[in-house]
């Protein structure tokens, strides 16, 4: 199909003049208006693939006409022309939505080049506008769960925080309570985020990789430096820069950074060209910072920077009557990612889930469930399907009359698992198919279970 432009132009020579260029070779087809409001009316009768529209008309003004277009379209392309550059219109046209303003006498090729390329990239853009709204509404506020006062404190937190156009947040908590979910929550509930959600985990790397993630380089600064570099504070530019575990930053990246979020500038690597962005910047720790300070592992001026607005995200155990809202949502996760239909967990299973200690809070409950559901094969998940919890009594009673132990609690998962796999090998008196059955595991599985436990004879 040949795209069809519409064209607004109270000057009706002019307009011919464009079409006619336009439909040379015929790249377009187009229909041609002389007032905005039959512009609209044929717009809404049969949608056209572009609009190019004059700007000074004596009804309603070109930006009128953007913005009133943009609103029904939101990835129309719509084009400006002026019959004299001025920075101010040019920039109100852009804001209403333009995707650009040309001036009169227009270059043809110029104009038949930025329509070809808008009407290419249209799909892309609606498909990146799509994603954002997936992930908008996938890190919505309302997907961080909890009805304890404490849980709601953290929402309230998140939405004062969105608010706000840069602010500089410090989150901290034991692991597993949250800290990375509520970072994404604040950066796409924002309404003022436009760029990326970049996240840098910074015990992940040693220190110079690090800083050339973080900074970028500039071709030659070192042997492998071949190409230039962007760092994420430069991808994360109009957006938000998540710090992970910064409580892990060498004291050099402390001072390093701490210059950056002062002068909001910086240099790559070899570069000397100084670069300045703007974007919120969120830190997370699970260690205890301000005792990092006092041991001076960590820079005081740079806490005080990081932590302008900070929230220490509540542990599990405290929250416990969120146990049965977080269980029963990640029962239905794992429903669909399992394609299975647990439809309920009993009130003894729950009971075992609300007397757990928690120390690796929601992740540890988020593990035991997609275990538990792995095996759950009934409508209902039971105690016997949380066998790391001591669940597993009932479970193991039913086959090994004998075997039937508790476990101390506060053990890790790992250390469980190991007592769990030796204690059952010893009821089975050693034999490898009875264990593997009673565990339901293969035999290929248990014997590398055993062999990373050290439970080879
Ligand atoms: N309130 C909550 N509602 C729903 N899911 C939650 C909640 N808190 C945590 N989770 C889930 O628990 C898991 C762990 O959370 P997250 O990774 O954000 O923890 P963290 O505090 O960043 O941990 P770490 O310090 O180890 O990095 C994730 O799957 C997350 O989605
Ligand atoms: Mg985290």
């Amino acid at each position: 199909m040949i795209p069809k432009v519409y064209i607004l132009d109270d000057d009706l020579t002019f307009a011919k003049l464009l079409a006619v260029n336009l439909g040379q070779a015929g790249r377009f087809r187009h229909e041609i208006f002389e007032h905005p409001e039959k512009l609209f009316d044929r717009c809404a009768e049969e949608p056209p693939d572009a609009v190019v529209t004059d700007l000074v008309m004596p009804e309603v003004n070109g930006i009128e006409v953007t913005s009133r277009l943009r609103r029904t379209d939101p990835h129309l392309p719509i084009f400006v022309l002026t019959g004299h550059a001025e920075m101010d219109t040019a920039i109100a046209a852009l804001k209403a939505g333009a995707n650009e303003y040309l001036t009169k006498p227009v270059n043809i090729d110029e104009l038949t080049t930025l329509l070809k390329r808008a009407l290419d990239e249209r799909p892309l853009r609606e498909e990146a506008a799509l994603l954002q709204q997936v992930r908008k509404e996938e890190f919505a506020v309302h997907t961080i769960l909890g009805e304890h006062p404490k849980s709601e404190e953290v929402r309230r937190f998140v939405k004062r925080i969105a608010d706000i156009p840069r602010p500089t947040v410090l989150l901290l908590g034991e692991s597993g309570t949250g800290k990375n979910l509520v970072a994404r929550a604040i950066h796409y509930s924002s309404p003022h985020s436009k760029g990326r959600f970049v996240e840098i985990n910074c015990s992940a790397l040693p220190s110079h990789l690090l800083e050339s993630e973080l900074f970028g380089y500039q071709k030659g600064a070192f042997t492998d430096a071949r190409e230039s570099k962007r760092g994420l504070v430069e991808v994360a530019d109009a957006g938000t820069l998540f710090l992970d575990e910064i409580a892990d930053l060498s004291l050099e990246l402390q001072a390093k950074l701490l210059n950056f979020l002062e002068s909001r500038r910086f240099r790559r690597l070899g570069g000397t060209e100084e670069i300045e962005v703007s974007q919120r910047l969120i830190s997370a720790s699970n260690r205890d910072l301000e005792e990092a300070v006092s041991d001076g592992r960590f820079r005081a001026d740079l806490f005080y920077r990081v932590s302008v607005a900070s929230h220490t995200m509540p542990p599990l155990r405290e929250v416990k009557q969120d146990i049965p809202i977080l269980a029963d949502h990640f029962r239905e996760i794992f429903n669909r990612e399992f394609r299975k239909e647990v439809g309920s967990i009993s009130p003894e299973a729950l009971g075992i889930l609300e007397s757990w200690d928690w120390p690796g809070n929601v992740r540890e409950l988020r593990n035991v469930l997609e275990r538990a559901m792995i095996f759950a094969d009934g409508p209902v998940l039971h105690p016997a399907d949380l066998p790391e919890l001591g669940g597993h009594e009932l479970a193991l009673d039913a086959v090994a009359p004998d075997a039937g132990f508790t476990l101390p609690k506060g053990l890790a998962l790992t250390e469980v698992e190991k007592e769990y796999i030796r204690r059952t090998l010893a009821a089975c008196d050693g034999s490898v198919e009875r264990t593997a059955e009673v565990l339901g595991i293969s035999r290929k599985n248990l014997w590398e279970k055993r062999k990373k436990y050290g439970l080879l004879e």
